[in-house]
């Protein structure tokens, strides 16, 4: 059986005796309910460190009020199978009271990068997530966390987080992992209504209308970004809170589609919020 340690002192005691061993440390943070798209994290840790801890913490920092802090899926027999299965070490899974046991007063905040896109309508969302890494890095204490590329502006934030503050690890980021159909998998999924997960994969289709355009030799991104609309359409129910066409660094708004663009988009479904993104490299033929 995989070890699970519920508290700071016993992850840091797991992860003092690979180190003794001489061994490499891989992090992978998550929230849970983990799917494929975690999965392939901890495999990518598994190959590239000796040691692998995951997280499991549903941070209530990064959590909005009203957002689904309190229904956030939580199948933890569940997960701890699929860690065992990707070749995970150690799973970190504290209380909120172990990882926050007073009101808390010092916060991370990255700023710029955290304005734009999801900032926009997530307010204090990344505060959340930058002081809850910062926390799990200090703990844990790993060479190398990996991140998933689904969620593009929280990976951006945490690499310039870890340059600016010289926090001694590396950033690696992985690939999307889809379903068949297209849709990026997520914890969130599992609130779609059977309706609503047919016309999810809407938004994987945007995307591909957008790197059409652009292979097409389209470069003024108010043009993409009303095609890809014009698909996101077919779905009348899909409530979009932003399609964006960003420089994949700065993340700030690209007028034309030249070097690393990110293309993101964010949309409600009923009452799932629902993120994509694609990265695009214009120089690559
Ligand atoms: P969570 O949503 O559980 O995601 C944990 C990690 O899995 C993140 O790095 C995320 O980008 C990655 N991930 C999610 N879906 C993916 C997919 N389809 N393909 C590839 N990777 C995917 O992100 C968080 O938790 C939290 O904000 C956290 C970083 C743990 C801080 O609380």
């Amino acid at each position: 059986m995989i070890p699970i340690a519920k508290t700071i002192a016993r992850i840091r005691e797991y992860v003092a005796q690979a180190r003794a061993a001489g061994k490499t440390v891989g992090f992978v943070p998550t929230m849970g309910a983990l799917h494929a798209g975690h999965a392939s994290l901890i495999e990518a840790a598994a190959r590239r460190c000796d040691y692998v801890v995951v997280s499991i913490f549903v941070n209530p920092t990064q959590f909005g009020p009203g957002e689904d802090l309190e229904k956030y899926p939580r199948p933890f027999e569940k997960d701890v199978q699929v860690c065992e299965r990707c070749g995970a070490h150690a799973i970190f899974a504290p209380s909120a009271e172990e990882m926050y046991p007073r009101k808390n007063s010092t916060w991370v905040t990255v700023e710029k990068l955290t304005e734009p896109l999801c900032g926009r309508f997530r307010p204090g969302h990344f505060r959340g997530v930058t002081t809850v890494c910062t926390k799990l890095f200090n703990i844990v204490g790993a060479d190398v966390a990996f991140f998933g590329q689904k969620d593009a502006q929280q990976a951006t934030v945490i690499r310039r987080m870890v340059a600016d503050l010289n926090m001694p690890l590396e950033i690696v980021v992985c690939p999307t992992v889809r379903e068949p159909d297209g849709l990026a998998m997520s914890s969130r999924n599992q609130y779609l209504s059977p309706q609503e997960r047919s016309q999810a994969p809407v938004i994987y289709r945007a995307l591909q209308r957008c790197g059409e355009m652009i292979k097409a030799g389209e470069q003024n991104a108010a043009k993409i970004t009303e095609g890809m609309s014009e698909v996101l359409r077919q779905v009348p129910a899909l409530q979009v809170e932003y399609v964006s066409i960003v420089d994949a660094e700065s993340l700030e708004p690209c007028d034309r589609v030249r070097g690393q663009v990110l293309v993101a988009v964010a949309a409600r479904l009923g009452s799932t919020r629902l993120i994509d993104n694609i990265r695009v490299d214009t120089t690559v033929k």
